[in-house]
């Protein structure tokens, strides 16, 4: 593992001091454990990047959306991305404020917006004239005036996944930069608009800063023709999509040397700025733990079935992703084998791993499966009928169920 708050101790993986078995002792597997220090350590990197710089960090709800992580961040003075009613809802019962609530995502419905005004949110990223007009009708309606931000698409690409790159031209978000300057002439035009920001976000699990620098520059670049035009901008939100390590030893981004280089472009102007952080806040704080239920061989493979599937993680199967699966109890010396790990669901596409170098593993033994802490259980589903599995937050020597396993009533609730 590449992060502290993972780790062996006498051949033992612990989540800070906790061992992992224990709590699939009490609790059964399949789970998903989060290190509330490493979340925690990964916002605080955040804000180190800022420094003196005016901020708000408004960490992606898509990314891990479970009451007790938000209300973590809430504590923290965190402000939130959201992209639905639901998230909203989700953020204001964890206690978030909604002054530092930005309202993203390319299909807003009149209710969304509705809800979202009368909650008094922040901000709308905006992005459609269509869009624009509705927010501007809804906040006439409620007698309010709703901030709004154009999200820009820089046409820059983001060298990650094409499932999860947005600023090309291609791709649906956002609207054409080139575009931008006549639009926000358009908003002032509103009477129920207050048009103060600019947005800007090109994709997620990007390794590589200069896409995303790139992007701050074009985007500066927007907000200074903006001013120069007599648009009143006073905040840039740079979205989110820094990378995390999945493989062990691969570079990652450093956050806070990121985030300075972003201030230090944008500085002189006054402008306060945001982010959309998720997964560089989650992604590396959580683990999926699962037990091997058997190993088979057929004439041209081996494999490892588990009893966490594509319900939990869906990840490998829709966009390729790897996640290194490493044992709870260690045996080193002892060598290993190639297999697929897969899962019980009926689906060729549902496996963890292929053709991956593992430990000797025994039906009953426990497996971690790495960085799964953003777009693991938020993108779990009950698809065979699974219960979604629950979720542990670790707080040094202690852990809390944060959500309770599904039961077999929850899955036919509503029917
Ligand atoms: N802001 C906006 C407008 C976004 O669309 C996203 C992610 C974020 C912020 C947060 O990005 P992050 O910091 O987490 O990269 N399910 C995929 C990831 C989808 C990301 C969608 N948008 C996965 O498992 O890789």
């Amino acid at each position: 593992m590449n992060q502290l708050s993972f780790q062996y101790l006498d051949n033992t993986l612990y989540c800070e001091q906790v061992a992992l078995a224990d709590i699939v002792r009490r609790c059964g597997t399949p789970c998903f454990v989060y290190s509330q220090a490493e979340i925690l350590s990964r916002f605080q990197s955040y804000r180190a990047g800022f420094g003196d710089t005016p901020h708000q960090i408004c960490y992606a709800v898509k990314a891990n959306s479970n009451l007790s992580i938000l209300r973590l961040l809430a504590e923290q003075g965190a402000g939130f991305d959201i992209v639905s009613g639901g998230e909203l809802f989700r953020v204001l019962k964890a206690g978030g404020d909604p002054a530092k609530i930005v309202f993203s995502g390319v299909g807003k419905t009149a209710q969304e917006i509705d809800y979202a005004i009368s909650s008094g949110i922040h901000s709308f990223n905006c992005e459609s004239p269509d869009e624009m007009r509705l927010i501007d009708s809804i906040a006439a309606r409620l007698g309010r005036k709703a901030r709004v931000a154009f999200r820009v698409n820089p046409d820059i690409d983001a060298r990650t996944h094409p499932y999860i790159s947005t600023g090309l031209k291609k791709n649906k978000f956002g609207v054409d930069i080139s575009e931008a300057p006549h639009l926000y002439q358009e908003a002032l035009r509103y009477e129920h608009l207050q048009v103060q920001g600019v947005s800007c976000h090109i994709g997620s699990q990007i390794l590589e800063t200069e896409p995303l620098l790139e992007a701050a520059g074009k985007v500066l670049e927007l907000v200074d023709s903006l001013r120069a035009a007599g648009v009143p901008i006073e905040y840039l939100d740079f979205g989110g999509g820094l990378g995390v390590a999945y493989h062990i030893h691969e570079p990652a981004p450093e956050v806070a040397e990121v985030v300075s280089k972003i201030c230090r472009l944008a500085a002189g102007r006054g402008l306060t700025l945001h982010v959309e952080p998720g997964r560089s806040i989650v992604g590396p704080a959580g683990v999926l733990l699962t037990r091997v239920l058997y190993r088979k061989r057929n004439q041209e493979k081996e494999f490892v079935v588990v009893d966490a599937a594509m319900t939990e993680l869906i990840r490998p199967v829709l966009y390729d992703a790897h996640h290194e699966i490493i044992p709870l109890r260690r045996a080193p010396g002892r060598p290993g084998f190639v297999a697929d790990v897969v899962g019980p669901v009926c689906e060729t596409g549902d496996f963890l791993a292929r053709d991956r170098e593992l430990p000797q593993v025994a039906p009953g033994d426990l497996l971690a499966v790495c960085t799964a802490g953003a777009y693991g259980f938020v993108q779990a589903s009950n698809y065979n009928a699974r219960p979604r599995p629950a979720e542990i937050l670790v707080d040094g020597d202690t852990w809390t169920t944060i959500r309770k396993r599904e039961t077999y009533d929850d899955l036919i609730r509503g029917e």
